[in-house]
């Protein structure tokens, strides 16, 4: 159903996100008809601009995202009727944000909008703005709830910057917004392979009872990029691996791996559960952590010069591009079963993946016959790209002799459903737009994530581990497993 009448109200309007990944996500909304039946878009920002002007940019863009980007982006060609639809409702205010005269004037474009007063307001903005933003929109008098109509404010990440800085800006945030008008994103909770594990796991009666420390021996989870740091370079200098990714997007795949069953699937609910997994982590030992970066290589056969030489990054930039570690869960559920993370730009592959392995046979009957090891179990979801799942498990290769060979029984996503599944920011603005916020941060689970990388935070000093642009990471990373007789699993092909 569409959702409610709204206005949405875009800080940084003229910026990357907004153009590539919020305006195609709104774009498939109208395709979809999935947008307010009264809308309207207002885009913010400081470049001085006409309303016609935005339009006529926006449209250049995201016709030429569809193009490139296909299917996965917009169903492959572009629909002008659709888009001129959706264009019809945008507008642009030119505006600084430190200035209060921009929300005054905001107020006054607002009173006039469609959607009955409620508003969304999407912080495409650097994380610096995220407070005092907030602060100029409470301050101005936007985020009360008028009669019948709702204020919310979606925030980017990074939330904070560490433990402390997250604490401050949910205090800050607090005096002026509910928690319930607050949607903190995580755009990899839009992700359709992400909530398939949901799906996975407990629409399905055979894979829970395994699911455990009696049946699993360990977890691994990746997030592989082959991308480097593509002009971002002063904010990754100044973020690094491990904030850009692990308290966030790896700790997204890693509560919904190792939570509970929750009672419903309504917002508290599994976010209480997805809050448990963390609140029984300790926290991350720096010496169960390894950083790294890159250095000049070759990713998919392109030469990719070292991370220090990139632009805005300093020449003896101590930043880590590459992050493993290894953490564990004390609770029944998980007691004694590792999970082992790991994150990294300029790999060789592309891949994010949750493998889980499974342990294996009491007895190893086929000793002798050619396998002596016996076979390895695991459970593969494979979350981009080639979106699927597979088992592994053993079966006799045939012949007279007993010999076993390792098979993969595997759903793809693709060929099944037939769709390339979408950018997740789609599903992200509709759920905030229908008041949903089951797939979005809550403050203590925030706090939380950084509560448990915070001493790999602390303990930053030391120079990262270099490893070759389109490797798989350091060698540490790979002592980091064989320290307890385990190995990585290699980058899937793709
Ligand atoms: C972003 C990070 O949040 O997620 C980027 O800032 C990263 O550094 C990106 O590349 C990965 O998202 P996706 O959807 O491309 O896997």
């Amino acid at each position: 159903a569409p959702a409610p009448d709204c206005t949405l109200v875009i800080f940084g309007a003229t910026g990357d996100l907004t153009h590539r990944l919020l305006m195609p996500a709104l774009y498939n909304l109208a395709r979809w008809k999935l947008l307010p039946a009264r809308f309207a878009i207002l885009g913010v920002s400081r470049s001085a601009m006409s309303s016609q002007d935005y339009r006529s940019d926006l449209t250049e863009r995201v016709r030429g995202f569809i193009a490139k980007k296909g299917g996965e982006a917009g169903g492959g060609t572009f629909d002008e009727a659709v888009w001129s639809g959706l264009a019809d409702r945008i507008s642009y205010m030119p505006g600084d944000l430190a200035d209060p005269e921009t929300f005054a004037a905001l107020k006054e474009s607002l009173a006039q909008a469609p959607g009955g007063g409620s508003v969304l307001f999407y912080l495409a903005v650097a994380a610096s703005l995220f407070g005092p933003t907030v602060r100029r929109l409470g301050e101005a008098g936007l985020l009360e709830e008028p009669e019948g109509a709702w204020r919310r404010v979606i925030i980017e990440k990074p939330f904070g910057h560490d433990l402390d800085s997250a604490r401050a800006l949910n205090r800050e945030i607090r005096g002026f917004l509910a928690e319930e008008q607050i949607f903190r994103i995580d755009h990899f909770l839009g992700k359709e392979t992400v909530q398939n594990i949901m799906a996975f796991r407990f629409g399905n009666g055979m894979f829970e009872p395994l699911w455990n420390r009696d049946h699993i021996c360990h977890v691994q989870i990746t997030v592989a990029e082959t991308v480097g740091v593509e002009g971002r370079g002063r904010f990754y200098e100044a973020t690094g691996a491990l904030r850009d990714m692990v308290p966030n997007h790896l700790f997204q795949l890693f509560t919904l791996v190792a939570m509970e069953p929750p009672v419903s699937f309504a917002a508290e609910a599994v976010r209480d559960k997805k809050q448990e997994v963390l609140l029984a982590t300790p926290s991350a030992e720096p010496e169960a952590a390894v950083r790294g970066q890159y250095a000049a290589g070759r990713v998919q056969g392109r030469p990719v010069g070292d991370y220090r030489h990139e632009p805005d990054v300093a020449g003896d930039s101590r930043t880590e591009t590459f992050v493993a570690l290894r953490l564990a869960v004390d609770n029944w559920r998980w007691a004694g079963v590792p999970f082992y993370l790991r994150t990294g730009k300029a790999m060789a592959r592309r891949d994010t993946e949750i493998a889980i392995r499974f342990k294996p046979a009491p007895l190893a009957l086929f000793r002798g016959t050619g396998v002596d090891a016996p076979v390895e179990n695991w459970l593969l979801l494979q979350l981009q790209p080639d979106e699927g799942i597979s088992l592994q498990f053993g079966a006799k290769i045939p012949g007279p002799k007993v010999r076993i060979d390792t098979v993969d029984m595997r759903f793809c996503y693709k060929d099944h459903f037939k769709v390339e599944p979408s950018t997740g920011y789609e599903t992200l603005i509709y759920d905030a737009m229908i008041g949903d916020s089951t797939l979005f941060q809550r403050a203590d689970m925030i706090e939380e994530g950084w509560r448990v990388v915070q001493p790999i935070l602390d303990a930053q000093a030391s120079e990262p581990a270099p490893y070759a642009a389109g490797s798989a990471g350091p060698a540490e990373a790979d002592d980091l497993l064989a320290r307890e007789g385990r190995a990585w699993r290699p980058l899937h092909e793709a």
